[in-house]
């Protein structure tokens, strides 16, 4: 299936100059988010996944039913503020601003085998990010898989060393 089609290219959003690409006419489209989705599965089994994380919000929409196909946990890594307990905080930058990600400190258990999932690999900021994040609670990155790459930004040159699976390239 040629996923590309389902992604919608939005001019100058959220700022001037900005080629957005918008997955939510993949996702309406069932067919194409399970292709999608199984794609991803069909990665992280050869991996012996334990949990998946992601980073909100768009990295719940990928990790999620990839957690489920798997019948792994799902943990979410969030903006500061959002998660109700004890969080550990990591700082990143963004394609356009910067911000922090917080994950809970018991969601991962030391030693488990985790699969990091986002949308979007850009700068690699925020898997940078949430690499750190598992790393600093004893967790091993598995494998990192995106739906869409852009490859003119770089982010794989900040993720050497780890495994990164993406289904589109731009
Ligand atoms: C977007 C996207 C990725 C990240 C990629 O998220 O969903 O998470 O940027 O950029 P990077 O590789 O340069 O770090 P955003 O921060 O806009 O958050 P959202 O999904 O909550 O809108």
């Amino acid at each position: 299936m040629d996923l590309k089609q389902y992604v919608t290219i939005v001019d100058n959003w959220p700022k001037e100059g900005i080629k957005f690409k918008d997955i939510t006419t993949l996702m309406d489209n069932g067919d194409a988010y399970r292709y999608a989705t199984d794609q991803i599965v069909e990665y992280a089994k050869e991996k012996q996944i334990d949990l998946v994380v992601g980073p909100e919000a768009r990295g719940f929409i990928i990790g999620c039913p990839v957690a489920y196909a798997l019948g792994v946990g799902f943990a979410p890594v969030r903006k500061p503020g959002k998660l109700p307990r004890e969080t550990i905080q990591q700082q990143y930058g963004l394609e356009y601003g910067k911000d922090a990600l917080t994950i809970h400190k018991d969601a991962i258990k030391p030693g488990q085998r985790v699969l990091i999932t986002d949308d979007l690999l850009a700068t690699g900021g925020t898997i940078d990010a949430t690499i750190k994040l598992v790393e600093e609670l004893g967790g091993i990155v598995a494998g990192t898989a995106f739906l869409i790459e852009l490859t003119y930004l770089d982010g794989r040159d900040k993720l050497e060393g780890y495994d990164i699976m993406t289904l589109m390239q731009y």
